[in-house]
């Protein structure tokens, strides 16, 4: 009988286990047959309209023996007992680790060694992979961490890339977002290489959010920033694809390569747009070996604009542009990026505003920090940009158009963005200085303090109102 050794704390299974443990309320155990078309994602987006996000784990689905856990990362609440602090310090506290590389402990033995199925018995059509959306070409493997190493410098990076079931041991992948996986396939192309690569299922959240870190050093591996996330070192072993090494802890392993040179359609897929994405690299993976533990479980990410698909870019964005901003501009407060701007497109800037022209440079600075970005809003300190109410007042009478709001045309967009062009995929981007004068009168917010807000609610309870 095989010990399980600390590393699974770092996992999937670890996670679910400490919200079981810590907030049980926050995971909905589903016993009930659902189908793998369309019933786990209408499920978390029925609950998301109810203003519930829990962790799903849909323990029977029809016609598959493995279990799906999905919406494992809806929950700023979750999120942020992840890193032991409290909601409204989770941005900060990502931006802070994320910058501290904690070097990763190699380990012998890897409970997805428990079962290995090789070459021809692949058949990746048995794992419980759901379809989404109607549009979806294909049933699509959605929270697959995919793991390479750079050809030339030799280093590894981990990042999510949707991957559209084709066959049997054949994956369509996109590599729209280009960042290092797409760089490190293109200087494999180069050589006339295929790029080896294995597909890592089942993760804990906080790998999840370490995966999407890009500004940092290039000798750095995302394996060390999501260990200073852990705030220890992550457990990894070595698989199978040349000397690649995983999370040890991980559920799932697909061994197997992109291929150089061979494009094959893939897409459309419901985007975290919001629409359905027919933009892609279309690029393969053949996948050459399974390893998973013996008793595995299937993670999902809910696609389209749902908020296990959306939330952590909010936190990761707004952490990527704090450490920008915090470096020239010590005034800046804090960074909002609205899961209803795809978690992406608009960055909301609170400013405590010394002198004229600070806003500018903050709109500069965000928007050369994250391609993703289109419109920045700077305001002032007394604007809550939590609070999308407070942030919408403040740009209805705090900005003169005509000097406050500034364009810059052409700039690199993201490819998924339906507003970029369809062959340079570059936008305009906008910046609006929502914040008041410096140095002059200007007209006099209304304010209901603290105190009489107390004595407002004493008056209500005697008045029976339950609060
Ligand atoms: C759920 C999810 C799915 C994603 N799918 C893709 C994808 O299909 N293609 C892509 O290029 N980026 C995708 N991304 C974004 C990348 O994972 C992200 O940019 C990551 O930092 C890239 O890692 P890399 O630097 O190793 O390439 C996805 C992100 C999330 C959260």
């Amino acid at each position: 009988m095989v010990q399980h050794p600390p590393f699974d704390r770092q996992s999937l299974r670890g996670f679910l286990d400490f919200v079981e443990r810590e907030f049980p309320d926050d995971l909905l155990r589903i016993k009930q047959p659902v189908s793998s078309t369309f019933d786990m994602t209408s499920v978390a987006f029925e609950l998301e309209k109810m203003g519930r996000d829990p962790v799903l784990v849909f323990e029977k689905v029809e016609g598959f023996d493995m279990p799906v856990v999905t919406n494992v990362a809806a929950s700023r609440k979750l999120l942020a007992a992840c890193l032991g602090v409290e909601p409204g310090d989770l941005p900060t506290a990502f931006r802070e680790r994320c910058q501290t590389y904690i070097p990763c402990e190699t380990v012998d033995w890897a409970p997805w060694n428990e079962v290995v199925i090789e070459g021809d018995d692949v058949d990746l059509t048995k794992l419980p992979i759901p379809l989404q959306f109607s549009v979806d070409a294909a049933p699509y493997i959605t929270a697959g961490q995919i793991v390479a190493r750079d050809p030339v410098t030799g280093v590894d990076t981990t990042g999510f890339h949707r991957l559209m079931l084709k066959g049997k041991n054949r994956l369509g992948i996109s590599l729209h977002s280009r960042r290092r996986m797409y760089e490190f396939h293109r200087r494999a192309e180069e050589r006339g290489q295929a790029l080896p690569a294995a597909i890592t299922l089942g993760i804990h959240p906080l790998h999840y959010m370490g995966s999407m870190t890009y500004a940092y050093p290039p000798g750095v591996r995302k394996f060390e920033i999501i260990g200073g996330l852990f705030q220890e070192p992550y457990r990894l072993a070595r698989c199978g694809v040349q000397d690649l090494e995983v999370p040890a802890g991980a559920e799932i392993i697909i061994e197997g390569e992109i291929l150089a040179r061979v494009h094959e359609p893939e897409g459309p897929f419901g985007e975290f747009t919001g629409y359905a994405s027919y933009r892609s690299t279309q690029n393969v993976f053949v996948a050459h070996r399974v390893r998973m533990r013996r008793d595995a479980l299937y993670h999902s990410v809910v696609s389209g604009m749902a908020k296990d698909h959306i939330l952590i870019s909010c936190v990761t964005r707004e952490g990527e542009i704090l450490n920008t901003l915090r470096r020239n501009l010590p005034n800046v407060k804090a960074v909002h990026v609205p899961h209803t701007t795809c978690g992406a497109f608009m960055a909301i800037i609170s400013m405590r505003k010394t002198a004229e022209g600070e806003p500018q440079l903050a709109v500069m600075a965000a928007l050369g920090t994250e391609l993703y970005t289109k419109y920045v809003i700077v305001v002032d300190e007394d604007v809550d940009i939590f609070d999308m109410n407070d942030v919408m007042w403040a740009i209805a009478t705090r900005v003169r158009a005509e000097k406050d709001i500034f364009m810059i045309p052409n700039a690199k967009g993201a490819i998924l963005d339906p507003t970029s062009d369809p062959e340079t995929f570059t936008l305009t981007k906008m910046g609006i200085d929502a914040t008041r004068p410096t140095g002059k009168d200007f007209a006099e917010r209304l304010v209901i303090t603290e105190e009489q807000r107390g004595r407002a609610r004493d008056i209500l309870r005697a008045a029976g109102l339950p609060l």
